[in-house]
């Protein structure tokens, strides 16, 4: 099926999830082109979630042995975009991708739902952490990111009529619930390949969190780290602030057109109160309760 428009774009349903015609070629060529490895590490959101500081506190997570110094990190002249790409763009328009210049491990982001993923993610021992954000938080930041992107967008729906869109679940990657829902049953199922983390929490106890995350991922901090602050090292260097003022991160775009300043906002819980009337609010709690809590999930 296909739907008129987030926002102007045409959406189409592909396994159940809404994509872009462009974004639908490159998840069809990722499943069908790309191999996992073993001892790759796949970061899953859904847009606007917090994904660009996660890759970034992933990065530096995994690199940290190999870039000591934050005076030289990559992540000061690269966008973290270009160090951990969006696996099912890179796609678009091909069929081969060179991925000699990575890191090692392998570090990927994806927005594909769980039953979308390429076959070999699933049969190789990679891992997945999947970042996810109250759907309030995140209808408004992808409300506001569209609108000041796309300029042809702007205007094209209003904020009650593209929520209402989202609350039917015709949202890019959308349903956003089911989207979520995928993941937190595989993070019960197989915890040892899929970790849950919650937007909220990484902002709310940053450290406990990156060392949650850390362990999960088979790199956890020694206790010589803990001493000589490793970890805030890494918290402040993708810290909101530390990110958005960095100047490869004020300009320029990445491939796909976005301008690389459009992914930092605000970096707050609870941003969509000053957007959404009560009404509003309610009924997005309402089908959240709906979807989540049965699974003991509260977002
Ligand atoms: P807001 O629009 O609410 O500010 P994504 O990277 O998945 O596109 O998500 C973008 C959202 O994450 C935006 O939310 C953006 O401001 C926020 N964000 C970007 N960098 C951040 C950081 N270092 N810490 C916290 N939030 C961050």
């Amino acid at each position: 099926p296909t739907e008129k428009g987030w926002v102007a774009n045409h959406l189409h349903q592909y396994q159940g999830f809404w994509h872009t015609s462009r974004q639908l070629q490159g998840v069809l060529a990722c499943q069908k082109h790309f191999q996992a490895q073993d001892g790759d590490i796949f970061l899953v959101t859904t847009p606007k979630s917090g994904s660009t500081w996660l890759k970034a506190v992933m990065f530096a997570l995994v690199n940290r042995v190999s870039f000591p110094d934050p005076k030289q990190h990559p992540l000061l002249t690269d966008n973290p975009h270009a160090l951990v790409p969006f696996l099912e763009m890179e796609y678009i328009g091909k069929e081969h991708l060179d991925f000699t210049n990575f890191t090692f491990p392998r570090l990927f982001s994806t927005h594909l739902p769980l039953l979308s993923l390429p076959k070999s993610v699933e049969d190789s021992g990679c891992k997945l952490v999947y970042l996810c954000r109250n759907p309030k938080d995140t209808f408004v930041s992808l409300w506001h990111f569209t609108n000041r992107l796309r300029p042809a967008d702007r205007g094209a729906g209003s904020l009650e009529e593209t929520f209402d869109k989202f609350c039917r679940g015709v949202s890019l990657y959308g349903p956003f619930w089911d989207h979520v829902l995928g993941y937190w049953k595989g993070s019960l199922e197989w915890p040892q390949r899929i970790f849950f983390l919650k937007y909220e929490d990484m902002k709310n106890e940053p450290k406990v969190q990156l060392r949650r995350l850390s362990e999960f991922l088979g790199c956890p901090f020694s206790l010589e780290e803990e001493r000589s602050g490793v970890l805030d090292g890494i918290l402040e260097l993708c810290s909101f602030e530390n990110l958005s003022n960095l100047e490869v991160n004020k300009i320029g775009r990445l491939p796909s057109g976005e301008e690389h300043q459009a992914f930092f906002r605000r970096g707050e819980v609870g941003d969509s109160k000053k957007y959404l009337t009560a009404e509003m609010k309610e009924k997005m709690d309402m089908i959240t309760e709906q979807k989540l809590h049965c699974y003991g999930l509260k977002l």
